[in-house]
């Protein structure tokens, strides 16, 4: 069964509770953390995740695209209120990743690694067995709405080869550019976390597209 994560990023900020009630059948509400280094925009902090957590029943996954996040962790996890399923971090942003992941999963919370389109899958073999998730980028992170990089799918299928042949039984995650298009592609090379902000955000039926992309398999390849 797919998982769909709506991207809070591509809602209205003007009206960020009227859009948060539209993606309720949504698995989980992915809330993009930016710190305008690790990538160059910055977005919400720990007083917009209290506020979200407190308007919506959906759990959230934090994607934390900053330098160092062991350093954030507690107030995170704080402003999150148990609310929290996921907080997946990028390898390239630790100089310690194992020890970060120890600290998310310490936290009581599943522990995810993003990886940007230019990192290998490779270079976290020796931390898999710490990780509930991978997060594949397919967009260079740090903005909504971007190109889906077509690059990225050999990608997602090396990674599922790499877990296989590890034996570790980790979910593999898509995030940038998943619509309808690109994402019975995804799931044919192994992803099994849809996360997608413009599409369902954009739409005039979000839950259609959150119901469309949660029944998407391989027999939609265009
Ligand atoms: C990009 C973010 C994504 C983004 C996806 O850095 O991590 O979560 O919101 O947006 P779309 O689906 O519009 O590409
Ligand atoms: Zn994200």
């Amino acid at each position: 069964m797919l998982k769909i994560a709506a991207s809070l990023l591509a809602a209205d900020f003007a009206c960020l509770k009227r859009d948060i009630g539209r993606v309720e059948k949504a698995d989980y509400l992915h809330v993009d953390v930016m710190d305008g280094l690790f990538v160059p925009n910055i977005s919400f902090g720990p007083p917009v995740i209290g506020a979200v957590a407190d308007i919506t029943p959906v759990p959230l996954h934090l994607h934390l695209m900053v330098w160092e996040p062991g350093r954030l962790l507690d107030v995170l996890y704080a402003a999150g209120g148990g609310q929290i399923d996921c907080i997946t971090v990028h390898a390239e942003a630790c100089t310690h990743l194992h020890r970060t992941l120890q600290e998310i999963k310490n936290l009581g919370v599943k522990a995810g690694v993003a990886l940007n389109p230019a990192t290998s899958t490779d270079g976290i073999r020796h931390v898999l067995g710490l990780v509930d998730r991978v997060l594949v980028m397919t967009v260079n992170p740090g903005f909504g709405g971007q190109q889906f990089l077509w690059e990225m799918v050999p990608k997602i299928r090396a990674t599922k080869e790499l877990m296989d042949s590890a034996g570790v039984e980790c979910e593999i995650g898509v995030d940038g550019g998943i619509d309808m298009v690109t994402a019975p592609e995804v799931v044919e090379a192994g992803a099994r976390f849809l996360v997608a902000g413009s599409a369902i955000f954009k739409a005039d039926r979000p839950e259609q597209v959150i119901a469309g992309l949660r029944g998407v398999n391989r027999e939609n390849r265009g």
